[in-house]
């Protein structure tokens, strides 16, 4: 499937169809739903999406904090496309992205149902298991290297 990974701008067009691939494979399964508290944190974000033409399949975001450390999260798979190695290109490409913007670690919140794709990508638990929308997760880092 030809596939393009892209970034795009807080409220593009690209963000709001991002925004209803998260809402449905992030939110609806939990019952939940994004608060404007949660979606202001975007603003200042770096947006990627996998694209196959105009369709979105996959998205993540980006948010700097401090010592070098780069936070992913809101990682999605369109559910049609799970498991056919899409969130692994996008992570990769997210890595590379933070990397040659000078950041030397990637961590998220991982949901505890999906640590062994992070473990699978080189991702380290760090500390012990805490609850973020209702559900099970571990913080998970991954130092950033070149690849020699
Ligand atoms: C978790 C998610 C982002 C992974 O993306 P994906 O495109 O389905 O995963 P990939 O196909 O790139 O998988 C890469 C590897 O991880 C494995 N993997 C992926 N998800 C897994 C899971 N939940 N449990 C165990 N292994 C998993 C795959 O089998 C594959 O292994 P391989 O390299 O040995 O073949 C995606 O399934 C998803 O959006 N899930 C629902 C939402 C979610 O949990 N998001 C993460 C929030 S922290």
């Amino acid at each position: 499937m030809p596939a393009t990974i892209k970034p795009f701008a807080y409220l593009s067009d690209d963000y709001q169809k991002a925004l209803k691939l998260r809402d449905r494979v992030l939110r609806q399964p939990l019952g939940l739903y994004f608060t404007e508290a949660e979606l202001k944190k975007d603003e200042n974000d770096i947006h990627f999406g996998l694209f196959n033409g105009d369709i979105i399949l996959a998205c993540l975001i980006l948010t700097e904090t401090e010592n070098g450390r780069m936070k992913m999260r809101q990682v999605a798979v369109d559910s049609q496309y799970q498991g056919k190695g899409l969130g692994k290109e996008l992570s990769l490409a997210a890595e590379a992205y933070a990397l040659q913007k000078g950041f030397t670690v990637m961590f998220c919140h991982a949901r505890k149902s999906a640590a062994p794709f992070y473990q699978k990508l080189g991702y380290h638990i760090v500390g012990n298991e805490f609850t973020e929308v209702n559900i099970p997760h571990y913080v998970m880092e991954k130092k950033l290297a070149l690849l020699t």
